[in-house]
């Protein structure tokens, strides 16, 4: 069982990695949760895997509560985390903690939010509020517009700096969870020993207490492309349209119904 966040920081102490996948859907989350995998992320990716966006900046709030909800009907024992989306936090604490309480009353056991030390006060006010918060930093995709793309973030000295302090404030602020994206190994490593709380890793390298990767990426389910740190399983995108080419010639030679 490890919807428990405490059992992800005896992991932590203990050097056990810890596995995390995105999921949209019931069945996708309930496979995922029969599999094993340790967490279950309803991530606001699912703007680009599932709707077909560029990146994830249309997800509304009723959209992620949607997810959420159909997600937690599949997941018995993975610890299930929701993404707040662009525009459902930012304007402040109470704003987040209308947001948040959304995706918590949904069936989220933990919830996540995109950026560093203009956080901090959020975090605080959540975790005083029995919402525990896993912190994203690094490459954070609702900051696309800024960052100019989906690039690589902490790569001068002065901006791996404000990730190590950024990390350790949204720690002390009361974050559960820091999830790291696109950055160095080295630094990810340094970080993950800084904190006590657990670090989950993508594209960030080996050396995070945790990995997570979306789920299309993994299943060779995006028809875009995948970014050059995920790991494809099987090629889904090859293996279902054969399927539903099949079935068309069934019905068109009359195979099916028999
Ligand atoms: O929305 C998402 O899938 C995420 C992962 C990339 C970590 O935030």
């Amino acid at each position: 069982m490890t919807k428990n966040i405490a059992l992800w920081e005896k992991a932590k102490r203990e050097g056990r990695k810890m596995t995390m996948i995105t999921a949209y859907d019931y069945p996708f989350a309930r496979m995922a949760d029969a599999a094993g995998l340790d967490s279950i992320l309803v991530g606001d990716s699912l703007g680009m895997m599932v709707a077909g966006d560029a990146d994830t900046m249309r997800v509304s709030l009723d959209q992620m509560e949607y997810h959420t909800r159909i997600v937690a009907k599949g997941v018995a024992k993975a610890l299930l985390m929701a993404d707040l989306p662009f525009g459902s936090f930012e304007e402040g604490p109470a704003q987040a903690f209308a947001a948040a309480a959304r995706l918590i009353k949904a069936g989220a056991d933990i919830v996540k939010l995109e950026g560093g030390a203009p956080m901090v006060e959020t975090v605080a006010y959540l975790s005083a509020r029995a919402i525990p918060v896993c912190a994203h930093i690094g490459l954070t995709p609702q900051h696309v517009r800024q960052f100019g793309g989906f690039k690589r973030q902490g790569k001068t000295p002065e901006a791996a700096a404000r990730l190590r302090v950024d990390a350790l404030a949204l720690q002390d602020a009361g974050a559960r969870m820091v999830l790291m994206e696109a950055i160095p190994p080295e630094l990810a490593v340094e970080i993950t020993q800084s904190l006590a709380v657990p670090t989950i890793g993508i594209g960030a390298g080996p050396g995070t207490d945790a990995q997570v990767l979306v789920l299309h990426d993994v299943l060779g389910l995006n028809l875009d492309r995948a970014p050059g740190f995920a790991r494809q399983y099987v090629n889904g995108a090859a293996l279902m349209p054969a399927a539903l080419a099949q079935y068309a010639g069934d019905v068109r030679d009359k195979r099916f119904p028999e």
